[in-house]
């Protein structure tokens, strides 16, 4: 076989080698074995020395023909295989954006926050602060400075979890009333405030009784506040809980730290004033307690009492979720039963 026909002959295997080829790395190894510098081209034409002159051109120019055609057959298998490659890895690391996600739950706050929270916005739209109180409070501000000195027969309706003689769970919020009246500076202005969180009562629990409830707590003081301002508050605060159509009533009443007190009803939002099971056939239906502070409590509170005058009020807002949702157990309310919380998703 001349040179030229073993050259020819490699070329045909080559090419054929290359098409074959699968991998980059395989075809790299082609690369090396026939163009390197141990191959056969290479091998050829370092034997070129042994030619004759004549023969030694030909020789030479046939043999790089053969070493460009297949450095260029190299060169586009390359690009095929790379292309190759590239889809491959783009099959398999595809990711299908139109799966959907993994549910994250979200959770709900509690339907006693969401009244509570509900309010304070009402109160705060009338320019009234926010306070917070103690749950775990002194006789002498839940009891005494409330004008219930010890005792006093009222306090039988408000026995508590004692912590010691002086310390105990507070059975209202109205002690609040107490520890905001000695800290307000009348300079800046009358004092306004509510106060929300939890009050204790050692009292049986059953389907409208719990040992823990809640309260809001409500206070103005200013001078010349009349029981016409307390009226007017508690309308707007009825009206936007309960519908813009609602009136209140005031019954008198008695709490030792208001003189007057009153009970306040509000026409009930289900029928409208005709009567039903919510309103017991009444049309009303009896909301918190309230009153004009008693000069008393003002005074203890280091408030002159011929200058200043003031209302107070307190509600339940278990009692006003129960109403307006129609939940028949205050219970319910704290027992933690997921499902049940979860029916008030708010907004
Ligand atoms: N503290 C009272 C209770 O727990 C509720 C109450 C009534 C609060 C009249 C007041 C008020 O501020 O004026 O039964």
């Amino acid at each position: 076989m001349s040179l030229q026909e073993k050259l020819e002959a490699l070329k045909h295997e080559t090419l054929a080698k290359i098409e074959a080829a699968t991998d980059l790395v395989a075809l790299n190894q082609i690369r090396v074995e026939t163009l390197g510098k141990k191959g056969p081209i290479t091998e050829v034409l370092r034997g070129m020395k042994d030619l004759s002159a004549e023969e030694r051109p030909k020789v030479g120019s046939f043999a790089n023909e053969i070493r460009d055609a297949l450095a260029e057959s190299l060169e586009a298998r390359k690009e095929v295989l790379e292309i190759n490659a590239m889809n491959e890895a783009l099959a398999k690391e595809r990711i299908d954006v139109t799966l959907s996600g993994k549910q994250m739950p979200i959770g709900t706050r509690h339907v006693l926050t969401q009244i509570i929270e509900e309010m304070e916005d009402i109160f705060v739209g009338m320019g009234y602060q926010v306070v917070e109180g103690y749950e775990v409070e002194r006789d002498h501000y839940n009891f005494q400075r409330m004008n219930l000195p010890k005792d006093h027969p009222a306090r039988d309706m408000q026995d508590t979890f004692y912590i010691t003689d002086e310390i105990l769970l507070r059975t209202h919020t109205s002690p609040v009333q107490a520890r905001t009246m000695e800290k307000h500076d009348f300079s800046k202005g009358p004092l306004r405030m509510v106060s929300p969180g939890k009050v204790f009562r050692r009292d049986t629990d059953d389907a409208t009784h719990s040992h823990q409830f809640h309260q809001i707590e409500g206070l103005v003081i200013d001078e010349k506040v009349t029981m016409g301002d307390l009226k007017g508050t508690l309308e707007v605060l009825m009206q936007q809980m309960f519908g813009a159509d609602r009136e209140i009533r005031l019954r008198p009443s008695y709490f030792p730290f208001t003189e007057p007190s009153v009970e306040v009803d509000v026409s009930c939002f289900k029928c409208g004033g005709q009567g039903c099971n919510v309103c017991k056939q009444t049309g009303w239906i009896e909301i918190l307690g309230a009153g004009m502070v008693h000069p008393n409590v003002l005074e203890m509170s280091g408030i002159d009492a011929t200058k200043y005058s003031g209302f107070a009020f307190g509600l339940g807002p278990d009692r006003i979720a129960m109403l307006r949702y129609g939940v028949n157990d205050i219970r319910d309310f704290y027992h933690n039963d997921i499902r049940f919380i979860h029916q008030f998703k708010g907004e």
